[in-house]
């Protein structure tokens, strides 16, 4: 089977009056079927922009993405979306749950827009791995920040996704409490082999990846203890947690 993600040559210019920004600079990756990548950077060096393309939230401009083998660029939006919804769930920092909603339709929430039958055996055992079953007829507001974003997690695979994506799961939570998200997070991938592509400030955060990617200025650096190009890294079939921090990956 095709890896599920490969880029080539990807670069992103907004462009703002009076200067252009060119945050995402000339990146080729590959991202191995059921890996776990965490990217670190400086703020503003790129990462949200990166995690966007590979959402298919945001067209670069120019460069080729191949999504489980076909070609995104210049495909139409409906058939974009058709394929995100199919292939890609989300995570963000912000949890981005309805309040008027309970905590399983907000888990469901992504299906009934797609007319799909939730899967309730899978739904529930999903939310007991992340520890919120006695959570599904709450309302979000009557849930702890780190509760809320483990929502966030089982709705983002509800649809069965192959591929997450996470822009700071932890940045909104205390370090205990991010603890818990990451084993969550940790626990479902081990369960359902979802590659999983994160961007995070925190290391110990990013201790939970295979593997360390590191931008700087719009660009992907090779993380030192692989190869020096990111797009050949070769990622272990273990999806054991690494005892080194990432720092000495680096
Ligand atoms: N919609 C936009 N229009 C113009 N410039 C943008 C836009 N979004 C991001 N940028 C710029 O692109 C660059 C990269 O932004 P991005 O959000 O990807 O950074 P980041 O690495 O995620 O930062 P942080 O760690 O603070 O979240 C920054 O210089 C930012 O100002
Ligand atoms: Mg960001």
């Amino acid at each position: 089977m095709a890896d599920p993600i490969i880029l080539k040559d990807i670069c992103k210019t907004y462009a703002t009056p009076g200067e252009s920004v060119h945050a995402v600079k000339d990146i080729s990756l590959t991202v191995p079927e059921g890996s776990f990548v965490a990217i670190m950077g400086r703020s503003g060096c790129g990462k949200s922009t990166l995690l966007q393309i590979l959402g298919t939230l945001l067209a670069p401009t120019s460069g080729s993405y191949l999504l489980r083998g076909q070609e995104v660029s210049g495909m139409k939006e409906k058939q974009v979306s058709a394929l995100r919804r199919r292939e890609i769930g989300f995570v963000f920092q912000q949890y981005r749950l309805l309040s008027e909603y309970s905590v399983w339709e907000n888990i469901c929430m992504p299906l009934c827009l797609d007319r799909a039958k939730p899967d309730t055996d899978y739904l529930r055992d999903l939310a007991r791995s992340c520890g919120i079953l006695d959570k599904l007829g709450s309302y979000p507001d009557q849930l702890s920040g780190g509760q809320q974003q483990r929502v966030a997690i089982v709705r983002a695979m509800a649809a069965k996704p192959g591929i997450l994506l996470a822009d700071e799961p932890t940045g909104n939570l205390d370090h205990a409490t991010g603890q818990e998200v990451m084993n969550a997070l940790a626990v479902c991938r081990h369960r359902f082999r979802q590659t999983i592509v994160m961007v995070t400030h925190d290391p110990e955060t990013a201790s939970y990846a295979d593997f360390l990617w590191r931008m700087e200025d719009g660009r992907l650096l090779a993380s030192g203890s692989h190869a020096e190009d990111p797009s050949s890294t070769a990622l272990s079939d273990s999806a054991e947690i690494p005892s080194s921090t990432p720092e000495e990956v680096i």
